[in-house]
C-alpha cells in the first residue's frame, strides 16, 4: 500500500460551508421557504422504499394538480429543466420527423438544437419579443405539415407571455402534437393541458414552486404516449426513456417497479412540500397573487418613468417581468447594488435581450407585496446613484 503518496485533502473543504442569504428574484431560481428545505433534509430513504414511492406517488398527484391533468403519464425527471425538454423531445421526436418550433425567445433556438441532435427536421418560425398569433400557427401548421410543435409558454429571456389556450386543439387539427414549455409559469399563470389540447407539457421546480432546481415536472398526453408506442427506434436516451421511467413511477399499472436509476430522494421531499403548499393555498390563489404582485410592480415602474419591455399588457409575464433599461443607465450598476447592498438578485436580459432590460423574478415564495416593494424601494435608490433623474418621479 502507498498511503504516503496520497494526494492532500483540498484546503478548501476543510472550511465549514458558507451560503448567504439572497433573496433570489431573477429569473430563477427563486428561494424556498424554510418548509420546502427543511424537507429536503430529512433522512434518505432508498429510491424503491414503499415510504419513498408513497412520496413520488403524492408528487405526480400534485403535478396533475400544476397541470390541470388526469394524464397517467405524468412524473418528474430527474433533471433540471433543461432535462425536461430533452425528455421531450427526446422521446417524440425520431429521425427525420418535422418539428415546427415557434422561436420567441432562447427557449425555441435551444429546442431546435435538440431536435437536430434527435436527427428531427425544424421548421423555424421566428418572432422576438412578441407572442404568436393562432392565425400565425396554423399558417405555418398547414403549410408545413409537421408532426410536432414546440412553443415556449413563459419565454423568461424577454418576459415575454405566449397564449397557448385551445393552441393543442388546433394543432390536432393538423395531425400534429403539440408540446409546450412552462418552466416560468406552471404554478404562476393559469394553465390547463387538458382543456387546451397541450401533449407534452413540463416545468422546472425552482421558479413557481419554489423548491430545488431537480426533479423537473413532466407529462404525456394519451396522444403522446401512443405517438411514443408507436416509434420505429428506441429514444436515443437510455436515461430518459418514458417507458422505463413509466415503470419507475407507476405510471404503466405494471404490478412491480423497476430500478431505473436512483431517484433524487431529498430533493423529491422539496419537491412534494412544494406542491403541498400550492394544494394548500389553491392554484387559483396561487395565480392571483402571482398577477397582484406583478401589477403592484408594473405600476412602480411607470411612476419611475420607465418603460416595459414588452408592449401588448396581455401578453406580460406576471413572472418574470422585463424593464427596458433607459439611455445612459449602465444596467450591471444597478443589478450590482441590489446584490451588494441588499443580497437581492435582480438579472439583466439573456440572449437576444442581453444588456437591454431588466429581468425581475416574482416567483412562487418571492411573489409578496412586500418583495415588490422592497425591489421599487432599491430600484429607485440604485437609479438615482446612476444619475437617473425619472420626469414623473
Ligand atoms: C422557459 C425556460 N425553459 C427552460 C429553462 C431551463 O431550465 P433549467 O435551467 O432548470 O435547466 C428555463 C430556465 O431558466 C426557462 O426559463
Amino acid at each position: 500500500m502507498h498511503y504516503q503518496s496520497v494526494s492532500a485533502a483540498p484546503e478548501v473543504l476543510l472550511r465549514p460551508i458558507t451560503v448567504p442569504h439572497k433573496v433570489l428574484m431573477g429569473p430563477g431560481p427563486s428561494s424556498s421557504s424554510p418548509r420546502v428545505l427543511a424537507a429536503g433534509s430529512l433522512p434518505l430513504l432508498g429510491h424503491l422504499h414503499s415510504e419513498f414511492v408513497q412520496i413520488m406517488d403524492e408528487c405526480k398527484a400534485g403535478i396533475q394538480y400544476l397541470f390541470q391533468t388526469q394524464n397517467k403519464m405524468t412524473l418528474a425527471a430527474t433533471a433540471t429543466g433543461h432535462g425536461a425538454m430533452e425528455m421531450a423531445c427526446g422521446n417524440m421526436v425520431e429521425p427525420g420527423d418535422k418539428v415546427l418550433v415557434a422561436t420567441n425567445g432562447i427557449w425555441g433556438s435551444r429546442f431546435t438544437e435538440m431536435v437536430r441532435r434527435h436527427g428531427g427536421c425544424p421548421v423555424i418560425i421566428e418572432k422576438q419579443g412578441k407572442a404568436f398569433t393562432h392565425d400565425e400557427i396554423e399558417r405555418a401548421l398547414a403549410v408545413n405539415k409537421p408532426q410536432l410543435m414546440f412553443i415556449t409558454h413563459s419565454e423568461s429571456s424577454s418576459g415575454l407571455l405566449q397564449p397557448v389556450t385551445n393552441l393543442g386543439h388546433l394543432c390536432h387539427k393538423y395531425n400534429c402534437l403539440l408540446i409546450v414549455d412552462s418552466v416560468a409559469s406552471a404554478g404562476g399563470v393559469p394553465l390547463f393541458m387538458d382543456k387546451w389540447g397541450i401533449d407534452v407539457l413540463y416545468t422546472g421546480s425552482q421558479k413557481c414552486l419554489s423548491s430545488t432546481p431537480v426533479p423537473s415536472p413532466i407529462s404525456f398526453s394519451d396522444r403522446a404516449y401512443q405517438r411514443f408506442l408507436n416509434r420505429k427506434s428506441k429514444p436515443v436516451s437510455y436515461y430518459f426513456d418514458l417507458e422505463a421511467l413509466a415503470n419507475y413511477w407507476g405510471c404503466d399499472g405494471a404490478p412491480v417497479r423497476r430500478y431505473h436509476h436512483t431517484g433524487a430522494i431529498a430533493a423529491m421531499y422539496s419537491l412534494r412540500e412544494s406542491l403541498a403548499v400550492l394544494a394548500e393555498e389553491g392554484l387559483v390563489n396561487s395565480w392571483k397573487r402571482h398577477a397582484d404582485c406583478a401589477e403592484r410592480l408594473r405600476n412602480g415602474v411607470r411612476r419611475l418613468g420607465l418603460e416595459l419591455f414588452i408592449p401588448e399588457p396581455d401578453h406580460r409575464l406576471p413572472t418574470i417581468l422585463a424593464i427596458v433599461v433607459p439611455p445612459g443607465v449602465d444596467w450591471k450598476a444597478v443589478s450590482a447594488h441590489f446584490m451588494k447592498k441588499y443580497r437581492l438578485e435582480v438579472s439583466g436580459g439573456l440572449g437576444p435581450t442581453a444588456g437591454k432590460i431588466w429581468r425581475v423574478g416574482l416567483m412562487g415564495y418571492n411573489a409578496t407585496l412586500q418583495n415588490v416593494d422592497k425591489f421599487l424601494q432599491v430600484f429607485q435608490e440604485s437609479l438615482k446613484l446612476q444619475g437617473y433623474s425619472p420626469s414623473r418621479l
